[in-house]
């Protein structure tokens, strides 16, 4: 039964983190590597639901039988995943990308120059749209599942992120230091109360995810 959990069901996914250009060849990005989003998109896609992946950049390889988009800017992820839901309605939309809250407002066409003796470069920031609860808000919104990384009071914090997102189900990270890591340790919340997910490698972790959320959303009727 849950070896095809979510079959005929149709799962998005973001992962990766985004990156934020300051001029054409730099620009602010964060340490995520993606394992447990790309790690997640396989466990649905062996639970037999048809997978579309909008990762920013990493270096992982795409998991068979997922339909990849690669993006880099948090407005590129956003049009993407809007994108994919307007081509075929979603089930499920799992936001695992850790999208960077503001991108740089006064990006340079060119590169900038240093100048000897020059004030450096003065950056400006906008905030970023928020694609979760973009994609929670909408009318056709599939069953959203949302990620943390909270540090204090996971439990009190979490619930509360949970509600203000207007998602059923968050999954917390447990700890610090989870990025570019093998394992992890998640707490998931939802209306009903918590269940904690010791410390495993991811993919057994998404493996856990998924049975709960085949529980959830079960396979297409
Ligand atoms: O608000 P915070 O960034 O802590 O929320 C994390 C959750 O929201 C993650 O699921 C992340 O993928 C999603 N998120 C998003 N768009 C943003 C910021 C966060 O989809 N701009």
């Amino acid at each position: 039964f849950v070896a095809k959990g979510l079959a005929g069901r149709r799962v998005l996914i973001t992962a990766g983190p985004t990156f934020e250009p300051i001029d054409p060849v730099r620009g602010i990005t964060n340490l995520s590597s993606g394992k447990m989003g790309f790690a997640i998109a396989r466990a649905c896609r062996q639970a037999g639901a048809d997978v579309a992946l909008v990762a920013g950049p990493t270096m992982l390889p795409t998991p068979r039988e997922v339909r990849r988009v690669n993006v880099q800017t948090a407005r590129q992820m956003a049009d993407a995943v809007h994108a994919e839901m307007a081509a075929a309605a979603a089930d499920v939309f799992i936001a695992v990308a850790a999208v960077a809250d503001w991108r740089v407002a006064n990006a340079s066409a060119s590169k900038l120059k240093k100048t000897e003796g020059g004030a450096p470069p003065a950056l400006e920031f906008v905030q970023n749209p928020d694609i979760l609860a973009g994609v929670a808000a909408r009318p056709d919104a599939p069953y959203c599942v949302g990620f943390a990384a909270e540090s204090e009071d996971l439990e009190r914090n979490g619930q509360e992120k949970r509600r203000r997102k207007g998602v059923p189900l968050l999954v917390a990270n447990i700890g610090h230091a989870t990025f570019g890591r093998d394992d992890n340790e998640l707490l998931l919340i939802d209306a009903e109360g918590m269940r904690r997910l010791e410390r495993a490698p991811k993919d057994r972790l998404a493996a856990e995810l998924v049975v709960e959320l085949a529980r959830r959303v079960g396979p297409a009727r």
